[in-house]
């Protein structure tokens, strides 16, 4: 069974919107954890839009489950990453332009530069989770840069129509497998929501899945304890059935 870890940048979006300090995403960490919320995952980008250097080291003081630190691979993020020891920290590939996060990291190009820094945070006692693509020669590079983790990037499955979702699940399926057989242990999230979480629940062999939007979005209806208790409950007890597919007519 798949544990679940929050993320709580856009709660940050909200506050930054107004340049204010409501709404706070560290007592709103506190909320996901009180719903049930395994582990708390913030995206410190190098622009500061949503989560402020602040954020990051109150969170640190006071999450209760594990904080995993989203950053890009650069020596700023690095020194950060060292100070505040999060639990665990997943390198993603990080564009200015970008609305979120696009595609994995390309670990095959540059895997001697990652593979030193993932050996510095983990001789710092810092957990280290690659975020990519669910890609055979991807995952071959993460387990040559020396990590321990991988998150396979569900993205491309969330946005595929009905008759495309069932081989981007197979890919994620295989890629899963494949990680698991290399020694590497494997989370997985991007792009989930309340309609499309359970068929990746069900895979066997993900130990974490990092959801963010869909969870701040519903938490404006129900508060965030309610919306991770939600998200919690279908994770926990996933409808073993393609979505789309078993219901088209
Ligand atoms: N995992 C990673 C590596 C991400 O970059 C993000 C987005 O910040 C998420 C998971 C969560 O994605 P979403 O907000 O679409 O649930």
């Amino acid at each position: 069974m798949a544990s679940l870890g929050v993320n709580i940048d856009h709660v940050a979006n909200v506050r930054q919107a107004r340049r204010t300090v409501e709404p706070d995403p560290v007592t709103h960490a506190l909320l996901a954890e009180l719903g049930g919320a395994d582990g708390i995952t913030v995206h410190l980008r190098e622009d500061r839009r949503h989560i402020q250097d602040r954020d990051v080291e109150l969170l640190r003081a006071t999450v209760r489950t594990r904080l995993n630190l989203e950053m890009a691979a650069t020596a700023e993020m690095e020194a950060i990453a060292l100070r505040h020891r999060p639990d665990m920290v997943t390198l993603v590939p990080e564009r200015r332009e970008e609305v979120t996060t696009e595609g994995g990291l390309d670990v095959v190009s540059q895997v001697g530069r990652l593979g030193a820094m993932v050996e510095r945070l983990q001789a710092a006692g810092i957990g280290v989770s690659l975020f990519v693509d669910p890609d055979q020669a991807q995952l071959e590079a993460c387990r040559a840069a020396g990590a321990r983790w991988v998150e396979l990037h569900t993205g491309r499955y969330a946005e595929a129509g009905w008759d495309a979702q069932p081989a981007e699940l197979r890919r994620l399926e295989e890629a899963c497998a494949l990680a698991r057989q290399r020694g590497l242990r494997v989370n997985a999230g991007h792009g989930l929501t309340y309609q499309n979480v359970e068929p990746i629940a069900a895979l066997s062999g993900i130990e974490e899945l990092n959801i963010g939007h869909t969870i701040v979005a519903r938490a404006l209806a129900v508060g965030l304890t309610q919306a991770v208790r939600e998200m919690r409950a279908l994770i926990h007890n996933p409808r073993n059935e393609p979505l789309f597919g078993s219901r088209q007519p």
